[in-house]
């Protein structure tokens, strides 16, 4: 899904125009390549570190098991290229960098001088943040972070997105005579509801429990010494690798939520500033600080038109909102922020980093 993302973004932005693509499959070596309005050769085994070895640039979708099986006997092989990923897995190793330019150019900058060869794409919501917030975090206005999330089925997969609509419509048809008689009575239709969520025979296969009507607070695996979910635990650990803070880390962390958004994660956070700044000065930061952040007024109106997945899904833009002061004092920040996970979160900031590479 990634990778489709991916490619019809690249042909957007006219990115093959000067390169040379081969396109590698793991089951369909041999096909045809894809239409990109240019003569490709067919589809290579995407495994076979020969053929791997014979490319200046890689970049994948294919998965963190795929990167773990191909990448290092492709550099065992003696292979010098820039590989550029858009799994988790080669994240937080110590000569890779995960890419954001329009937050860490400079970083990407100084390992490149360095000869890093090695980029990867960061986690859906930490990337979304740090484009949402990137205002604060360049002028050194954050002292701590919460973020609560609020996830979308599409950072599960294709599959899960499927099975959120399919979880839907069984519910929806479950009580379709009653929705059609205005006088039926609503505790009837919920107690239907609820029964047929808890029916073993409701479609779980995917996230193994039901997401339509409800929500899973817990994503990706336990991390034993702190509690906290894989997911959580990236928000503090990505976000300052990325803004190359390792040595001095921003303490970010929060719960992460699976709720039944198809491809937007929405964020809720609660900040610890260093000191007292005006929500003018605040919202000219967010805004000024890259093209696709904007702010939304902290209005009703305002925010459900546009602070929201339907307003958001399928574009750049990263609206950013509800910001303004909480009872705790002047320097707790409350802000809100929306964001497409298979765009921000995941296709372009390696789409980006291709460019920046050929540069
Ligand atoms: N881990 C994210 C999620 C998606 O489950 O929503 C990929 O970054």
């Amino acid at each position: 899904m990634v990778g489709s993302v991916l490619m019809g973004r690249m042909l957007e932005e006219n990115d093959y125009d000067g390169i040379e693509p081969v396109f590698f499959s793991t089951s369909q070596a041999g096909q045809a390549g894809p239409d990109i309005g240019k003569d490709v050769p067919a589809l290579q085994d995407a495994k076979d570190i020969d053929a791997l070895k014979a490319m200046d640039v890689i970049m994948t979708c294919q998965g963190g098991d795929y990167t773990g099986e191909v990448y290092q006997p492709l550099r065992d092989a003696g292979w010098d290229g820039y590989w550029i990923d858009a799994a988790s897995k080669l994240r937080m190793a110590d000569d890779s960098t995960i890419v954001l330019d329009p937050v860490n150019r400079d970083v990407i900058e100084k390992n490149l001088d360095r000869g890093t060869k090695t980029f990867c794409g960061g986690n859906c919501t930490v990337s979304l943040m740090l484009m949402g917030l990137g205002g604060l975090f360049e002028a050194d206005l954050i002292e701590w972070m919460s973020a609560m999330t609020y996830q979308a089925a599409s950072g599960s997969g294709a599959q899960h997105m499927r099975e959120l609509l399919v979880q839907m419509g069984q519910l929806r048809d479950t009580v379709a005579d009653q929705l059609d008689t205005p006088s039926s009575a609503i505790l009837d239709i919920d107690r239907d509801v609820t029964a047929k969520m808890r029916d073993p025979n409701f479609p779980v296969d995917q996230f193994g429990y039901p997401l339509a009507g409800s929500a899973l607070p817990w994503i990706d695996t336990l991390i034993e010494e702190t509690g906290q979910s894989k997911e959580e635990w990236k928000a503090g650990a990505e976000s300052n690798k990325i803004l190359g803070l390792d040595g001095n880390p921003i303490p970010m962390d929060g719960l992460c939520v699976r709720i039944g958004s198809m491809r937007c994660h929405s964020q809720a956070f609660t900040i610890k500033l260093k000191k007292n700044v005006s929500i003018d000065e605040i919202e000219e930061r967010i805004a000024s600080h890259n093209e696709w952040a904007k702010v939304v007024p902290n209005n009703k109106e305002d925010t459900l038109k546009d602070l929201t997945a339907t307003a958001v899904s399928g574009t750049l833009s990263i609206p950013v909102g509800r910001l303004r002061k909480l009872a705790m004092g002047d320097e707790y920040l409350a802000a809100y922020t929306v964001g497409d996970q298979l765009l921000w979160g995941a296709a372009e900031p390696i789409r980006r980093m291709l460019n920046i590479v050929r540069e």
